[in-house]
Protein backbone atom coordinates (compact mmCIF):
# COMPACT_ATOMS: atom_id res chain seq x y z
CA UNK A 1 0.00 0.00 0.00
CA UNK A 2 1.13 3.36 -0.46
CA UNK A 3 1.67 5.92 1.58
CA UNK A 4 -0.50 9.28 1.63
CA UNK A 5 1.55 10.96 4.21
CA UNK A 6 4.93 10.83 6.06
CA UNK A 7 5.94 12.98 8.95
CA UNK A 8 8.55 13.21 10.86
CA UNK A 9 8.84 13.82 14.63
CA UNK A 10 12.08 13.97 17.12
CA UNK A 11 12.98 11.30 18.94
CA UNK A 12 16.57 10.63 20.24
CA UNK A 13 20.00 11.59 18.10
CA UNK A 14 21.20 9.68 14.87
CA UNK A 15 24.01 7.25 15.06
CA UNK A 16 25.36 4.68 12.47
CA UNK A 17 27.90 4.29 9.72
CA UNK A 18 25.65 4.25 6.34
CA UNK A 19 25.74 3.97 2.40
CA UNK A 20 23.79 6.23 0.02
CA UNK A 21 22.50 4.73 -2.86
CA UNK A 22 24.66 5.07 -6.08
CA UNK A 23 24.96 8.71 -7.68
CA UNK A 24 21.76 9.69 -10.04
CA UNK A 25 23.84 11.74 -12.50
CA UNK A 26 26.49 8.75 -12.92
CA UNK A 27 23.94 6.22 -13.09
CA UNK A 28 21.98 7.57 -15.88
CA UNK A 29 25.46 8.31 -17.67
CA UNK A 30 26.71 4.78 -17.84
CA UNK A 31 23.38 3.54 -18.87
CA UNK A 32 23.78 5.43 -21.73
CA UNK A 33 27.00 5.65 -22.81
CA UNK A 34 27.05 1.78 -22.74
CA UNK A 35 24.11 1.71 -25.02
CA UNK A 36 25.88 4.23 -27.16
CA UNK A 37 29.11 2.03 -26.75
CA UNK A 38 29.70 -1.11 -28.78
CA UNK A 39 30.28 -4.14 -26.79
CA UNK A 40 29.73 -4.62 -23.00
CA UNK A 41 29.43 -2.44 -20.12
CA UNK A 42 29.07 -3.84 -16.73
CA UNK A 43 27.81 -1.91 -13.73
CA UNK A 44 28.38 -1.68 -10.40
CA UNK A 45 26.20 0.36 -7.59
CA UNK A 46 23.71 1.44 -10.35
CA UNK A 47 20.70 3.93 -8.27
CA UNK A 48 18.04 1.76 -8.56
CA UNK A 49 15.46 4.72 -8.52
CA UNK A 50 13.04 5.25 -10.78
CA UNK A 51 14.38 8.32 -12.33
CA UNK A 52 17.18 5.84 -13.48
CA UNK A 53 14.80 2.70 -14.13
CA UNK A 54 13.62 5.05 -16.74
CA UNK A 55 16.00 5.20 -18.56
CA UNK A 56 17.71 2.00 -18.37
CA UNK A 57 14.37 0.78 -20.42
CA UNK A 58 14.98 3.72 -22.53
CA UNK A 59 18.02 2.23 -23.92
CA UNK A 60 16.35 -0.85 -24.24
CA UNK A 61 13.64 0.91 -26.24
CA UNK A 62 16.60 2.47 -28.08
CA UNK A 63 17.66 -0.74 -29.41
CA UNK A 64 20.55 -1.72 -26.27
CA UNK A 65 20.52 -5.28 -24.50
CA UNK A 66 19.85 -4.28 -21.02
CA UNK A 67 20.07 -6.67 -17.88
CA UNK A 68 19.76 -6.72 -14.07
CA UNK A 69 22.37 -9.33 -12.65
CA UNK A 70 21.82 -8.63 -8.68
CA UNK A 71 21.18 -5.17 -6.76
CA UNK A 72 23.02 -2.52 -8.21
CA UNK A 73 24.64 -4.67 -10.67
CA UNK A 74 23.34 -4.07 -14.67
CA UNK A 75 25.13 -4.70 -18.14
CA UNK A 76 24.14 -3.14 -21.10
CA UNK A 77 25.13 -4.47 -24.71
CA UNK A 78 25.93 -1.52 -26.85
CA UNK A 79 25.04 -1.47 -29.92
CA UNK A 80 27.35 1.07 -31.18
CA UNK A 81 24.40 3.54 -32.12
CA UNK A 82 20.54 4.26 -31.25
CA UNK A 83 17.86 2.58 -33.45
CA UNK A 84 14.54 3.75 -33.54
CA UNK A 85 12.03 3.18 -30.49
CA UNK A 86 9.04 1.31 -31.60
CA UNK A 87 6.90 3.81 -28.51
CA UNK A 88 6.77 6.76 -27.09
CA UNK A 89 9.99 6.83 -24.26
CA UNK A 90 8.24 7.81 -20.87
CA UNK A 91 11.26 9.24 -18.89
CA UNK A 92 9.09 10.09 -15.90
CA UNK A 93 10.42 12.46 -13.18
CA UNK A 94 13.90 12.40 -15.09
CA UNK A 95 15.33 15.80 -16.70
CA UNK A 96 18.48 14.35 -16.52
CA UNK A 97 17.16 11.19 -18.23
CA UNK A 98 15.38 12.78 -20.67
CA UNK A 99 17.72 15.83 -21.77
CA UNK A 100 20.87 13.53 -22.09
CA UNK A 101 18.62 10.85 -24.27
CA UNK A 102 17.66 13.29 -26.48
CA UNK A 103 21.44 14.36 -27.18
CA UNK A 104 22.48 10.62 -27.63
CA UNK A 105 19.68 10.35 -29.72
CA UNK A 106 20.50 13.50 -31.79
CA UNK A 107 22.86 12.25 -34.27
CA UNK A 108 20.93 8.94 -35.84
CA UNK A 109 18.70 8.87 -38.71
CA UNK A 110 15.26 7.97 -36.14
CA UNK A 111 12.00 9.48 -34.46
CA UNK A 112 11.51 9.17 -30.99
CA UNK A 113 8.80 10.75 -28.81
CA UNK A 114 9.57 11.31 -25.55
CA UNK A 115 6.81 12.10 -22.82
CA UNK A 116 7.15 12.03 -19.17
CA UNK A 117 5.50 12.62 -15.42
CA UNK A 118 3.19 16.18 -15.03
CA UNK A 119 6.72 17.77 -13.59
CA UNK A 120 8.56 16.65 -16.59
CA UNK A 121 6.07 17.77 -19.19
CA UNK A 122 6.35 21.37 -17.16
CA UNK A 123 9.95 21.82 -17.42
CA UNK A 124 11.53 23.87 -20.29
CA UNK A 125 13.66 21.39 -22.71
CA UNK A 126 14.14 24.48 -25.22
CA UNK A 127 17.67 24.67 -23.75
CA UNK A 128 18.63 21.25 -25.01
CA UNK A 129 16.90 21.60 -28.34
CA UNK A 130 18.26 25.08 -29.41
CA UNK A 131 21.95 23.81 -29.48
CA UNK A 132 20.24 20.44 -30.99
CA UNK A 133 18.49 22.05 -33.59
CA UNK A 134 21.94 24.57 -34.36
CA UNK A 135 23.46 21.06 -34.93
CA UNK A 136 20.73 19.63 -37.38
CA UNK A 137 18.04 17.68 -35.44
CA UNK A 138 14.41 18.67 -35.84
CA UNK A 139 11.47 18.39 -33.35
CA UNK A 140 7.95 19.09 -33.06
CA UNK A 141 6.63 20.07 -29.55
CA UNK A 142 4.23 21.45 -27.20
CA UNK A 143 4.42 25.63 -26.58
CA UNK A 144 7.82 26.42 -24.68
CA UNK A 145 9.30 24.02 -25.77
CA UNK A 146 7.68 21.28 -23.58
CA UNK A 147 7.43 17.62 -23.68
CA UNK A 148 5.62 15.44 -25.03
CA UNK A 149 7.72 16.32 -27.98
CA UNK A 150 8.82 14.10 -31.48
CA UNK A 151 12.59 14.22 -32.26
CA UNK A 152 13.80 13.58 -35.53
CA UNK A 153 17.75 13.21 -35.53
CA UNK A 154 19.74 12.40 -38.41
CA UNK A 155 22.86 14.40 -40.04
CA UNK A 156 24.48 16.64 -37.30
CA UNK A 157 27.44 19.36 -38.12
CA UNK A 158 29.65 20.84 -35.42
CA UNK A 159 28.38 23.48 -33.40
CA UNK A 160 30.60 26.11 -30.84
CA UNK A 161 28.43 26.42 -27.88
CA UNK A 162 28.48 28.46 -25.04
CA UNK A 163 25.98 27.72 -22.21
CA UNK A 164 23.46 30.57 -21.41
CA UNK A 165 22.93 28.86 -18.30
CA UNK A 166 24.90 26.71 -15.80
CA UNK A 167 23.93 23.29 -16.59
CA UNK A 168 25.33 19.75 -16.77
CA UNK A 169 22.40 18.31 -18.53
CA UNK A 170 22.69 20.71 -21.49
CA UNK A 171 25.99 20.45 -21.51
CA UNK A 172 26.18 16.51 -21.57
CA UNK A 173 23.56 16.45 -24.49
CA UNK A 174 25.25 18.71 -26.61
CA UNK A 175 28.80 16.84 -26.02
CA UNK A 176 26.59 13.33 -26.60
CA UNK A 177 25.47 14.92 -29.98
CA UNK A 178 29.02 15.95 -30.58
CA UNK A 179 30.00 12.42 -30.77
CA UNK A 180 28.41 12.15 -33.88
CA UNK A 181 28.80 15.15 -35.43
CA UNK A 182 30.66 15.89 -38.75
CA UNK A 183 33.46 17.53 -36.93
CA UNK A 184 32.44 17.01 -33.43
CA UNK A 185 31.74 20.53 -30.86
CA UNK A 186 33.51 21.97 -28.87
CA UNK A 187 31.28 23.49 -25.55
CA UNK A 188 32.05 26.49 -23.50
CA UNK A 189 30.70 26.75 -19.93
CA UNK A 190 31.64 30.38 -18.30
CA UNK A 191 30.44 28.45 -14.76
CA UNK A 192 32.38 24.70 -14.40
CA UNK A 193 29.21 22.21 -13.72
CA UNK A 194 29.38 18.60 -12.61
CA UNK A 195 31.91 16.81 -15.36
CA UNK A 196 30.58 13.25 -14.94
CA UNK A 197 29.96 13.20 -18.63
CA UNK A 198 33.57 14.30 -19.89
CA UNK A 199 35.22 11.66 -17.25
CA UNK A 200 33.22 8.43 -18.58
CA UNK A 201 33.17 9.47 -22.49
CA UNK A 202 37.39 9.14 -21.48
CA UNK A 203 36.26 6.17 -19.68
CA UNK A 204 34.73 4.89 -22.86
CA UNK A 205 37.72 5.69 -24.51
CA UNK A 206 36.73 8.63 -25.99
CA UNK A 207 39.45 11.63 -27.11
CA UNK A 208 37.98 14.56 -24.79
CA UNK A 209 39.74 17.96 -24.54
CA UNK A 210 39.27 20.29 -21.12
CA UNK A 211 40.93 23.43 -21.29
CA UNK A 212 40.39 25.25 -17.85
CA UNK A 213 39.35 29.08 -18.56
CA UNK A 214 39.05 31.12 -15.68
CA UNK A 215 36.11 29.98 -13.51
CA UNK A 216 35.11 27.41 -16.60
CA UNK A 217 35.81 25.51 -19.33
CA UNK A 218 35.94 24.79 -22.81
CA UNK A 219 35.18 21.29 -23.73
CA UNK A 220 36.21 20.09 -26.97
CA UNK A 221 35.40 16.27 -28.65
CA UNK A 222 36.15 15.43 -32.03
CA UNK A 223 33.52 13.91 -34.09
CA UNK A 224 32.85 10.61 -35.22
CA UNK A 225 34.11 8.78 -32.53
CA UNK A 226 32.96 5.49 -31.49
CA UNK A 227 32.91 4.33 -27.57
CA UNK A 228 34.10 1.04 -26.03
CA UNK A 229 32.32 -0.80 -23.55
CA UNK A 230 33.96 -0.64 -19.99
CA UNK A 231 33.50 -1.60 -16.35
CA UNK A 232 31.87 0.97 -14.05
CA UNK A 233 31.29 1.62 -10.23
CA UNK A 234 29.42 3.89 -9.05
CA UNK A 235 29.81 5.83 -6.00
CA UNK A 236 27.56 7.19 -3.46
CA UNK A 237 25.28 10.21 -4.67
CA UNK A 238 26.73 13.15 -2.07
CA UNK A 239 23.06 14.84 -2.88
CA UNK A 240 21.31 11.96 -0.98
CA UNK A 241 23.89 12.13 1.87
CA UNK A 242 23.27 16.04 2.16
CA UNK A 243 20.48 14.48 4.09
CA UNK A 244 22.09 12.58 6.30
CA UNK A 245 24.83 14.70 7.05
CA UNK A 246 22.45 17.39 7.69
CA UNK A 247 20.40 15.55 9.74
CA UNK A 248 23.06 14.75 12.10
CA UNK A 249 24.40 18.28 11.69
CA UNK A 250 20.81 19.50 13.59
CA UNK A 251 19.63 16.13 15.90
CA UNK A 252 21.26 16.72 19.18
CA UNK A 253 23.87 14.40 20.44
CA UNK A 254 24.21 12.65 16.72
CA UNK A 255 27.28 10.98 14.65
CA UNK A 256 26.80 9.94 11.60
CA UNK A 257 29.27 8.62 8.67
CA UNK A 258 28.25 8.03 4.99
CA UNK A 259 31.07 5.66 3.46
CA UNK A 260 31.62 5.83 -0.29
CA UNK A 261 30.86 9.52 -0.75
CA UNK A 262 31.34 10.75 -4.10
CA UNK A 263 33.83 13.82 -3.23
CA UNK A 264 34.13 15.37 -7.06
CA UNK A 265 34.78 18.94 -6.60
CA UNK A 266 31.89 19.79 -8.75
CA UNK A 267 29.40 18.20 -6.46
CA UNK A 268 30.68 19.34 -2.99
CA UNK A 269 30.11 22.59 -2.61
CA UNK A 270 27.15 21.53 0.06
CA UNK A 271 30.34 20.30 2.31
CA UNK A 272 32.53 23.99 1.82
CA UNK A 273 29.26 25.68 3.04
CA UNK A 274 28.05 23.68 5.95
CA UNK A 275 32.34 23.93 7.03
CA UNK A 276 31.76 27.52 6.81
CA UNK A 277 28.82 27.45 8.81
CA UNK A 278 30.99 25.59 11.80
CA UNK A 279 29.42 22.10 10.72
CA UNK A 280 31.82 19.37 12.65
CA UNK A 281 32.28 17.56 9.63
CA UNK A 282 35.56 15.28 9.13
CA UNK A 283 36.54 13.11 5.83
CA UNK A 284 38.38 9.89 5.92
CA UNK A 285 39.92 7.33 3.80
CA UNK A 286 39.98 9.42 0.65
CA UNK A 287 40.39 7.03 -2.30
CA UNK A 288 40.04 7.00 -6.58
CA UNK A 289 37.24 4.46 -7.65
CA UNK A 290 37.17 4.22 -11.05
CA UNK A 291 38.29 7.94 -12.36
CA UNK A 292 36.18 9.25 -9.52
CA UNK A 293 37.57 10.44 -5.95
CA UNK A 294 35.16 9.54 -2.90
CA UNK A 295 35.50 9.10 0.94
CA UNK A 296 33.95 8.24 4.13
CA UNK A 297 32.10 11.77 5.72
CA UNK A 298 31.23 12.22 9.32
CA UNK A 299 29.10 14.29 10.93
CA UNK A 300 28.89 15.28 14.41
CA UNK A 301 25.97 17.84 15.82
CA UNK A 302 26.91 21.36 15.42
CA UNK A 303 26.00 24.53 16.69
CA UNK A 304 25.99 26.13 13.33
CA UNK A 305 25.81 29.83 12.38
CA UNK A 306 24.64 31.15 9.34
CA UNK A 307 26.53 32.31 6.17
CA UNK A 308 26.42 34.42 2.59
CA UNK A 309 26.60 31.45 -0.24
CA UNK A 310 28.40 32.80 -3.03
CA UNK A 311 26.47 32.36 -6.33
CA UNK A 312 29.43 31.15 -8.02
CA UNK A 313 29.34 28.40 -5.80
CA UNK A 314 25.33 27.53 -7.03
CA UNK A 315 26.75 24.95 -9.87
CA UNK A 316 28.42 22.64 -7.07
CA UNK A 317 25.25 22.38 -4.62
CA UNK A 318 22.19 23.07 -7.14
CA UNK A 319 20.38 20.49 -5.83
CA UNK A 320 21.45 21.05 -2.08
CA UNK A 321 20.29 24.45 -1.50
CA UNK A 322 16.50 22.75 -0.21
CA UNK A 323 18.90 20.73 2.52
CA UNK A 324 21.28 23.71 3.13
CA UNK A 325 17.56 25.84 3.59
CA UNK A 326 16.99 23.27 6.66
CA UNK A 327 20.47 23.80 7.85
CA UNK A 328 20.05 27.42 7.86
CA UNK A 329 16.57 27.55 10.28
CA UNK A 330 18.61 25.51 12.30
CA UNK A 331 21.35 27.91 12.77
CA UNK A 332 22.07 31.60 14.36
CA UNK A 333 22.02 34.40 11.99
CA UNK A 334 20.67 34.69 8.48
CA UNK A 335 22.09 32.57 5.70
CA UNK A 336 21.40 34.09 2.34
CA UNK A 337 21.82 32.63 -0.94
CA UNK A 338 22.41 34.07 -4.05
CA UNK A 339 22.33 33.17 -7.65
CA UNK A 340 20.01 30.31 -7.36
CA UNK A 341 17.49 31.18 -10.06
CA UNK A 342 18.40 27.52 -11.50
CA UNK A 343 16.20 26.42 -8.38
CA UNK A 344 13.17 27.17 -10.10
CA UNK A 345 12.92 25.10 -13.01
CA UNK A 346 13.89 21.43 -11.15
CA UNK A 347 10.73 19.04 -10.48
CA UNK A 348 9.49 22.03 -8.57
CA UNK A 349 10.08 25.53 -8.50
CA UNK A 350 12.46 24.71 -5.41
CA UNK A 351 12.76 28.28 -4.00
CA UNK A 352 8.77 28.81 -3.84
CA UNK A 353 8.29 25.50 -2.32
CA UNK A 354 11.22 25.79 0.44
CA UNK A 355 9.75 29.42 1.28
CA UNK A 356 6.41 27.90 1.49
CA UNK A 357 7.25 24.81 3.98
CA UNK A 358 9.76 26.76 6.46
CA UNK A 359 7.24 29.66 6.92
CA UNK A 360 5.01 27.22 7.51
CA UNK A 361 7.45 25.62 10.28
CA UNK A 362 8.01 28.91 11.56
CA UNK A 363 10.93 30.16 9.92
CA UNK A 364 11.30 33.42 8.92
CA UNK A 365 12.36 33.76 5.18
CA UNK A 366 12.75 36.22 2.51
CA UNK A 367 12.06 35.01 -1.09
CA UNK A 368 13.43 37.25 -4.06
CA UNK A 369 13.92 36.22 -7.75
CA UNK A 370 17.28 34.15 -7.81
CA UNK A 371 17.88 34.74 -3.63
CA UNK A 372 16.44 33.33 -0.50
CA UNK A 373 17.51 34.36 2.83
CA UNK A 374 16.82 31.96 6.09
CA UNK A 375 16.44 33.62 9.62
CA UNK A 376 18.40 31.37 11.49
CA UNK A 377 15.72 29.99 14.55
CA UNK A 378 18.70 30.17 17.01
CA UNK A 379 19.11 34.28 17.00
CA UNK A 380 17.86 35.22 20.03
CA UNK A 381 17.00 31.51 21.12
CA UNK A 382 14.08 30.77 18.78
CA UNK A 383 12.84 27.17 18.34
CA UNK A 384 11.80 25.63 14.75
CA UNK A 385 8.40 25.51 15.47
CA UNK A 386 7.31 22.74 12.88
CA UNK A 387 4.46 21.79 13.15
CA UNK A 388 3.51 21.82 9.11
CA UNK A 389 2.28 19.59 6.70
CA UNK A 390 3.96 20.41 3.59
CA UNK A 391 2.47 20.49 -0.36
CA UNK A 392 5.82 18.49 -2.24
CA UNK A 393 4.24 18.76 -5.72
CA UNK A 394 5.88 15.65 -6.19
CA UNK A 395 9.24 17.05 -5.67
CA UNK A 396 12.16 14.11 -3.91
CA UNK A 397 13.94 16.64 -2.48
CA UNK A 398 11.55 19.14 -0.72
CA UNK A 399 10.18 16.38 0.75
CA UNK A 400 13.11 14.72 2.27
CA UNK A 401 14.72 17.90 3.12
CA UNK A 402 10.82 18.73 4.92
CA UNK A 403 11.13 15.40 6.84
CA UNK A 404 14.85 15.78 8.06
CA UNK A 405 13.59 19.19 9.48
CA UNK A 406 10.84 17.45 11.48
CA UNK A 407 13.55 15.70 13.32
CA UNK A 408 14.34 17.91 15.17
CA UNK A 409 11.88 20.80 15.21
CA UNK A 410 9.50 21.49 18.48
CA UNK A 411 6.24 19.61 16.57
CA UNK A 412 6.13 16.73 14.01
CA UNK A 413 6.37 18.09 10.26
CA UNK A 414 4.34 15.86 7.27
CA UNK A 415 4.77 15.50 3.85
CA UNK A 416 2.57 14.20 0.93
CA UNK A 417 3.42 12.29 -2.46
CA UNK A 418 6.42 10.02 -0.56
CA UNK A 419 6.43 7.60 -2.85
CA UNK A 420 8.45 10.24 -5.16
CA UNK A 421 11.28 10.19 -2.75
CA UNK A 422 12.15 6.75 -4.80
CA UNK A 423 13.13 8.24 -7.82
CA UNK A 424 16.06 9.47 -6.23
CA UNK A 425 16.30 7.61 -2.66
CA UNK A 426 15.20 4.47 -2.19
CA UNK A 427 14.87 3.23 0.89
CA UNK A 428 15.62 6.76 2.50
CA UNK A 429 13.16 6.12 5.36
CA UNK A 430 14.16 2.46 6.41
CA UNK A 431 17.60 3.99 6.42
CA UNK A 432 17.03 6.90 8.42
CA UNK A 433 14.94 4.80 11.09
CA UNK A 434 17.96 2.76 10.96
CA UNK A 435 19.98 5.76 12.49
CA UNK A 436 17.23 6.23 14.81
CA UNK A 437 14.68 8.36 13.40
CA UNK A 438 11.25 8.70 14.14
CA UNK A 439 9.45 8.66 10.38
CA UNK A 440 5.47 6.87 10.54
CA UNK A 441 3.68 6.45 7.66
CA UNK A 442 -0.26 7.22 6.84
CA UNK A 443 -2.16 5.21 4.50
CA UNK A 444 -4.99 6.14 2.80
CA UNK A 445 -7.91 4.33 4.15
CA UNK A 446 -6.27 5.75 7.81
CA UNK A 447 -5.95 8.80 6.96
C1 LIG B 1 22.38 17.01 -13.38
C2 LIG B 1 22.56 18.35 -13.51
C3 LIG B 1 21.83 19.36 -12.73
C4 LIG B 1 21.17 18.75 -11.50
C5 LIG B 1 20.48 17.47 -11.82
C6 LIG B 1 21.46 16.45 -12.37
C7 LIG B 1 23.15 16.09 -14.24
O1 LIG B 1 20.83 19.91 -13.55
O2 LIG B 1 20.27 19.65 -10.92
O3 LIG B 1 19.87 16.91 -10.67
O4 LIG B 1 23.19 14.87 -13.94
O5 LIG B 1 23.72 16.56 -15.24
P1 LIG B 1 21.13 21.14 -14.57
O6 LIG B 1 22.00 20.63 -15.63
O7 LIG B 1 19.78 21.53 -15.09
O8 LIG B 1 21.75 22.20 -13.72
Amino acid sequence: MTAAQLTARRAGPLKGTVRTPGDKSISHRALILGALARGTTEIDGLLEGDDVKRTAAAMAAFGAGVERLGEGRWRVEGRGGFSEPADVVDCGNAGTGVRLIMGAAAGFDLAATFTGDLSLRGRPMNRVLKPLGEMGARWICRAGGRLPLTLRGGHLTRIVYTLPEPSAQVKSAVLLAGLQAEGGCEVIEPEATRDHTERMLRGFGAEVEVREVGGGRHILLPGGQTLTGTKIRVPGDPSSAAFLLVAALIVPGSEVTVQGMLLNPSRIGLLDTLGEMGADLSVTNVRDEGGETVGDVTAHHSELVGVEVPPERAPSMIDEYPILAVAAAFASGKTVMRGIGEMRVKESDRIALMSAGLAACGIGIDEQPETLTVIGAKRGNHLVAGGASVTTHGDHRIAMSHLILGLAAEAPVSVDEPGMIATSFPGFVELMRGLGAEITEAHPAAA
